[in-house]
């Protein structure tokens, strides 16, 4: 059975997913990648440097950038989204996100964030949310990002659970495969078409309720 959640945070708590798309597309027109949709979604829940690659790779320019201007590249996208972020306040939570955590704190479940983003312990302070998690994953431990499944084992780890009594939470389809591959529950917030491989899926997070979660378990 259940008993703890492990929550991405970008695009499942936060309306954030939103500004670090607005960031990297700026980056994409600076190296002259075109900017996609389909560029724009295979982006979420990538860590920064394989972010900056990704776009890159799609412009076919990998080679004319040195580790140097990769750096350069990344910092000023960071510098951009910190901007964007820095008015954040307990009305960027998405709907129905603080009433599941609150609920499902007073219903005894325990909670981890499971962010790929260095940025996380900033944003969850600005929401005001820091107080309901056990403990956050530092992705600056991790060896390998989403999709690769460390970062939610990890999450389960900090909930002192096995990964079988956890449910992880995600908009995006790397983490959606990270979560599967920690042999966790997943539950996917979004186009169902894009997050297929989920166990459980909802359209957008006002469904995503402990009871309308609950339900879908049984
Ligand atoms: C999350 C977001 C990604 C972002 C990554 C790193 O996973 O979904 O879009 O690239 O975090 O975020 P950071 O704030 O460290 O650049
Ligand atoms: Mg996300």
């Amino acid at each position: 059975d259940i008993k703890g959640f492990a929550f991405d945070l970008d695009g499942v708590i936060a309306d954030t997913a939103r500004f670090h798309g607005e960031a990297w597309h700026q980056t994409a027109d600076e190296v002259g990648t075109t900017w996609t949709p389909e560029l724009a979604e295979g982006l979420k829940g990538i860590s920064r440097m394989a972010s900056l690659q990704m776009i890159l790779d799609a412009g076919d320019h990998a080679d004319d950038f040195s580790q140097a201007d990769k750096e350069a590249l990344a910092e000023k996208k960071n510098h951009h989204y910190q901007q964007l972020i820095s008015t954040l306040t307990e009305d960027d939570i998405l709907p129905g996100m603080k009433d599941l955590i609150q609920s499902a704190k007073a219903a005894g479940y325990t909670m981890s964030v499971a962010s790929a983003s260095k940025n996380a312990p900033m944003i969850l302070d600005h929401l005001g949310l820091t107080k309901y998690f056990v403990g956050i994953v530092d992705p600056a431990t991790l060896t390998k990002g989403k999709p690769d499944p460390e970062i939610f084992v990890r999450a389960a780890e900090v909930l002192h659970l096995n990964p079988e009594n956890v449910i992880g939470l995600e908009d995006s389809a790397a983490g959606i495969v990270s979560i599967n591959g920690a042999g966790e529950t997943s539950l996917a917030i979004g186009n169902a078409d894009v997050l297929s491989g989920a166990d459980l899926n909802f359209e957008s997070t006002s469904e995503v309720t402990l009871a309308n979660i609950e339900a879908k378990m049984q």
